[in-house]
């Protein structure tokens, strides 16, 4: 894969870090102020303590202070509550992050939403959401963010272009859309229920595929040039027995087509955390006035 229509988000977000290192390294010296990560984890999904170690690992070389707080798997939804609340109120703590998914017993929206606004380093708060959506300042959620600044980086102005975002899920597709339309794109929304996806998606500019199925975005959908952007991690099996990571599109089929293409892995993933130190950055410094 060393194509010059590949993007290469290893990297990128090397350059991110390194810039959220040299950001947090003049808040301490000048201000005294270590922003502080929290991540809670309820439960042992193991894709989710994968995402979990990485961030933290992260967190710590960008010279930020990291917590890590792990609940059972059956733990009650006033146990996750009363974590968010402490968390809140601790003033060495900038930024919380509530991993999803979370078990079935805890009502996922009560949760994020009693998280304090300006410590939502994900963006997913309802204050956050609608911040984003009227064009106020906000803290924006981690991935779209990411792809954003991929696209910025690549492209420069975005402006006339037609984006089609394939999924509609409050992480992604949603707020996705959001940040495409305030870089003046015009914005189509698709999902399982739209007609003749492959013939939209021959229309789009960029294309997001967020949809969560492997391989699902196919190579002869893509108009010749366009932009993809491959949000998908999707784990199938190998022929020996062990699994590979495989995005939303395929990859093989649609590098022929693309004028720029975000491979998985090492495409939009590493972004993600990137962007998230980022916003811890942003919080830190919100909370310092
Ligand atoms: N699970 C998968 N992606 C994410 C994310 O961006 N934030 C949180 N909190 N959980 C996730």
């Amino acid at each position: 894969m060393s194509g010059d229509n590949i993007i290469d988000g290893k990297a990128f977000a090397a350059e991110v870090r390194a810039r959220v290192k040299a950001q947090v390294d003049r808040l301490v010296a000048e201000h005294g102020l270590k922003p502080g990560l929290a991540v809670v984890l309820v439960g042992e999904d193991p894709a989710s303590q994968v995402y979990v170690r990485n961030k933290a690992k992260q967190t710590v070389e960008c010279g930020m202070r990291s917590d890590e707080i792990r609940l059972e798997a059956t733990a009650t939804q006033e146990e996750v509550l009363a974590v968010v609340d402490r968390l809140n109120a601790d003033p060495g703590i900038h930024g919380i992050l509530v991993q999803l998914p979370l078990p079935d017993q805890i009502d996922e929206s009560a949760v994020l939403d009693r998280i304090d606004p300006d410590k939502d380093v994900d963006g997913f708060h309802v204050v956050n959401t609608g911040r984003l959506q009227i064009g106020l300042p906000a803290l924006t959620p981690c991935t779209p963010r990411g792809c954003m600044m991929l696209l910025h980086d690549r492209l420069g102005d975005l402006s006339g272009k037609h984006a089609v975002v394939v999924g509609r899920s409050n992480i992604v597709g949603k707020p996705m859309a959001m940040l495409l339309l305030h870089a003046n794109c015009t914005v189509t929304i698709a999902h399982s229920r739209t007609k003749d996806l492959p013939g939209l998606c021959r229309q789009a500019d960029i294309v997001i595929a967020a949809v969560g199925r492997p391989k699902f975005v196919q190579g002869d959908w893509i108009k010749e040039g366009a932009a993809v952007i491959d949000v998908g991690i999707n784990r199938i099996p190998k022929e020996d027995g062990k699994t590979r990571l495989v995005g939303d599109v395929d990859f093989e089929a649609a590098v022929g087509h693309a004028g720029l293409i975000t491979p998985v892995p090492g495409g939009v993933g590493p972004m993600t955390i990137a962007c998230l130190l980022a916003n811890t950055v942003t919080a830190a410094c919100m909370a310092a006035g």
